[in-house]
């Protein structure tokens, strides 16, 4: 669906995007992770086709973005970095503007707007003047307003910036929704933590090069075998300690309350025998993860 040949982008002859080549499936959604000035906003807005590469070509569905812009433009949806509001409208106004823009007939519109805005949870405001929702829900307003003409294909700049943990959360689940329904999706951030629950696949870049692509579960295993795992126990919790100590690639653990929080040596592979070990000697678990830390860890690693 989204296919990039050695894309390259030059501002004044500094290099911001280097040499990409990407290739994203129908359905698959697409984490762009890097650190500040990585070249994110730049790759995403040459997707998007608002960003004239300096050389290379983008192509979605099969079709050149910059030979075909009229084709292509409406199956793409853009939620950018950064952008104003009309404070002034209506949550449900605002909506329906954009749609008119984008030449939804107008029979269809309440229909869309009423759909659009439940599936981002503001169906409650939609009576609301713009200016007086939060930035979170501002933030989800906008994913809406990018889904208005109902593109096959969506770029999101930094969806989860500049928001509170619950905010971020609460964007982050209207992705997983997206991601659900198989929307082809690429999502830039610099919090790798973010994609990591609707992302099918991740690429990490540094100074305008792709350095890596690959599942969580893969970069985890590349840049960060250790890892800090936490378990929560319902009952066997007398059993673990057992199991824990002839693992060999357990370094340490603590026990407080009902879980336990472990560091661990070993691939993705190793944590589900693990896992199985466990069950085997009869600990009934209710969840065992890798713990944040861990997977900003592989952020720091891959880009340092
Ligand atoms: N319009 C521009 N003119 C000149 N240089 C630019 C321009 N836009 C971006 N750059 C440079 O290109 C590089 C990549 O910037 P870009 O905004 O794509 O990074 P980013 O990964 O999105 O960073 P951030 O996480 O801060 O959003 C940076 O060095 C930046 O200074
Ligand atoms: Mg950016």
């Amino acid at each position: 669906m989204i296919e990039t040949l050695d894309l390259w982008k030059s501002y004044n002859g500094t290099d911001a995007v280097k040499a990409l080549n990407l290739r994203i499936e129908e359905g698959r959604s697409f984490g762009l992770v890097g650190p500040n000035g990585a070249g994110k906003t730049t790759t995403i807005r040459m997707l998007a086709g608002l960003l004239q590469p300096t050389s290379g070509v983008v192509r979605i569905d099969g079709v050149d973005i910059f030979a075909n812009p009229k084709t292509v433009m409406p199956k793409i949806g853009y939620l950018p970095d950064e952008y104003g509001m009309y404070d002034g409208l209506r949550v449900f106004e605002f909506l329906d503007y954009y749609a008119g823009l984008y030449g939804v007939r107008k029979g269809e519109r309440q229909e869309r707007v009423e759909r659009l805005l439940s599936l981002v949870r503001l169906g409650n405001w939609a009576g609301k003047f713009v200016g007086e929702l939060s930035r979170g829900m501002k933030q989800r307003l906008m994913i809406a307003k990018t889904l208005v003409h109902n593109p096959e294909v969506l770029f999101l700049d930094e969806p989860t910036s500049g928001l509170d943990p619950r905010s971020r959360a609460e964007v982050v689940e209207v992705l997983q929704h997206l991601a659900s329904i198989n929307k082809t999706m690429v999502v830039a951030s610099n919090i790798l933590y973010d994609l990591s629950s609707f992302c099918d696949s991740l690429g990490v870049m540094d100074r305008g090069v792709l350095v890596d692509t690959g599942t969580l579960d893969e970069l985890s295993d590349k840049y960060c075998r250790e890892k800090v795992l936490r378990i929560t126990v319902v009952s066997g919790m007398n059993r673990i300690e057992e199991v824990l100590s002839q693992d060999k690639g357990v370094r340490s653990f603590s026990v407080e309350g009902d879980s336990v929080t472990l560091c661990y040596d070993g691939t993705v592979e190793d944590v589900a025998n693990l896992n199985e070990k466990l069950v085997r000697a009869g600990v009934r678990l209710t969840g065992l993860c890798q713990e944040r830390r861990t997977i900003e860890e592989i952020f720091l690693r891959a880009t340092s």
